[in-house]
């Protein structure tokens, strides 16, 4: 659900940090077959750790405890070593994302560019703040440092996209065309 600016009085917003997988998961077999594959193109099961991760953002859509055991099961490494890669890297989600994620850039040339009203304006618009998913489930915000797209600050990613000298009018058109 987008919140318009008239509207945005009391947005509904998912505090998804609370959510976890209720039970054991596991690997679909096509999934882990995949696994297999990947374990074999490394002298060690560790070293598959970051590849295997990536695989089961895609598998289970985030990584929850259950899906750190299930990895550290397959890897046969501890599992706090597990949850000290997922901790240590952002490109890991720890909690359900919505289905596109638009991450605004706050450092320093995006700052000078107005980047902060470009973040309230989102969040107006969205009904959400930094680090959210909107009720419908459609848009993650997040504010993220420097995307490397300071030439054309401010910027944001939407989902795999750079959007750079972003205005309110750039973001209309983006929300707009978001299924
Ligand atoms: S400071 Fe925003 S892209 Fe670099």
């Amino acid at each position: 659900m987008i919140v318009n600016s008239q509207s945005a009085t009391s947005p509904q917003v998912i505090d998804c940090g609370a959510v976890d997988h209720t039970g054991p998961v596991s690997w679909s077999a096509t999934a882990r077959q995949e696994v297999e594959t990947i374990i074999a193109r490394y002298p060690d099961r560790r070293s598959a750790t970051l590849p295997v991760l990536w695989l089961a953002v895609r598998e289970f859509g985030w990584i929850s405890h259950q899906v750190e055991l299930i990895t550290a099961e397959v890897l046969m490494r501890p599992l706090d070593e597990i949850h000290e890669v997922v901790t240590f890297y952002t490109m890991f989600p720890r909690r359900p994302l919505g289905r596109h994620q638009i991450e605004i850039c706050r450092n320093i040339s995006c700052w000078l560019a107005g980047a902060v009203n470009l973040r309230d304006y989102l969040k107006q618009r969205l009904g959400i703040g930094p680090g959210e998913t909107t009720a419908d489930g459609k848009f993650t915000l997040s504010e993220v440092e420097c995307l490397a797209y300071c030439e054309c600050a401010p910027a944001l990613r939407f989902d795999d996209r750079y959007v750079g000298n972003l205005t309110r009018e750039s973001i209309d058109r983006l929300l707009a065309e978001a299924e």
